[in-house]
């Protein structure tokens, strides 16, 4: 009897214990900004807000600036609330994005939002960039006003795809395709960015619209930042866990909501494709046949 009772207190203990672990590897949510990010660039241009659960980020002529996390993480799901710059916002770029920094093998996975004059759509273009090599640019015009309203823009990163959703509606999908030879970020864990930054000679209508200084400073906001994955440094065996929600049946491929969704997403809202772009690719690239 006191053996039997020692026992299952010892797996309640333990069972406690592996919750506790199991809280600690993957990070809880929800996060104020300074839990899971510092200011990587212009401290002076970024501002907590609300206790920190809210950020303004600040564009002057005088600087941008820019925040990262904390940690790179491997595998996961990562997302905030983000408020574009309203009006004239013109030659400005927002941007939101996972970087492995590492210069000759580079992974990254973008959020760009490219400003407009007022009236015009934002733009937002989205590129992959797998074992070093990018110039994968897709664009949507969003069906929302995103300087409106606060609007959730995530990125789902597991073994089977990688997701970027607006508001949950993905927008892009990018497959493992490895078996057909195509590179898949995999080995590599990426560190969580943002900036806001001046980029007038390329940004809106290719470069012809300037940004017009008469209208600065600019302000984008952000809150409601969470992150949900593998840490590294980090116990090695997080990444490969599959019982990480994030791979989940669920998170494999698209619900047939979703499907639905990104199909109207793709026949009514994207303005761009590099999978399209014969000028720029004679032969089609091989992720862009490979399907989703
Ligand atoms: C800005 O608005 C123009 C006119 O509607 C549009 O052609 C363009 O794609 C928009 N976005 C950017 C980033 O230039």
């Amino acid at each position: 009897m006191n053996t039997t009772r020692t026992s299952l207190s010892l797996s309640t203990l333990s069972c406690l214990l592996c919750v506790l672990v199991f809280s600690v590897t993957i990070s809880a949510r929800p996060a104020t900004f300074t839990q899971d990010f510092h200011v990587a660039w212009a401290n002076d241009h970024i501002k907590q807000l609300q206790g920190g659960n809210a950020i303004q980020l600040v564009l002057d002529q005088n600087s941008g600036c820019g925040f990262a996390s904390k940690n790179k993480y491997l595998f996961g799901k990562v997302s905030m609330k983000i408020k574009l710059i309203p009006g004239d916002s013109a030659g400005t770029v927002t941007a939101f994005y996972m970087n492995s920094d590492t210069d000759t093998r580079r992974d990254e996975l973008d959020f760009e939002f490219l400003g407009n004059r007022t009236g015009q759509p934002y733009t937002v273009q989205t590129n992959v960039y797998a074992h070093g090599k990018g110039d994968r640019e897709q664009r949507v015009n969003l069906w929302f006003d995103p300087a409106a309203d606060f609007h959730t823009y995530s990125i789902l990163w597991n073994h089977k795809h990688v997701v970027f959703a607006v508001d949950e509606i993905p927008i892009r999908v990018y497959k493992n395709n490895e078996a057909k030879g195509i590179p898949f970020p995999k080995f590599q864990p990426m560190g969580i960015y943002s900036t806001l930054w001046e980029a007038d000679d390329w940004a809106t209508r290719g470069g012809l619209e300037k940004i017009d200084w008469s209208k600065a400073p600019f302000y984008a906001y952000y809150k409601d930042f969470e992150i949900e994955g593998c840490p590294v440094p980090g116990p090695a065996s997080c990444a490969s866990n599959i019982k990480n929600w994030w791979e989940g049946p669920a998170y494999q491929q698209l619900s047939s909501i979703q499907a639905r969704n990104y199909r109207w997403v793709r026949m009514n809202h994207v303005t761009y494709d590099y999978c399209t772009d014969k000028s720029r690719y004679p032969v089609t690239p091989p992720e862009c046949i490979a399907g989703i």
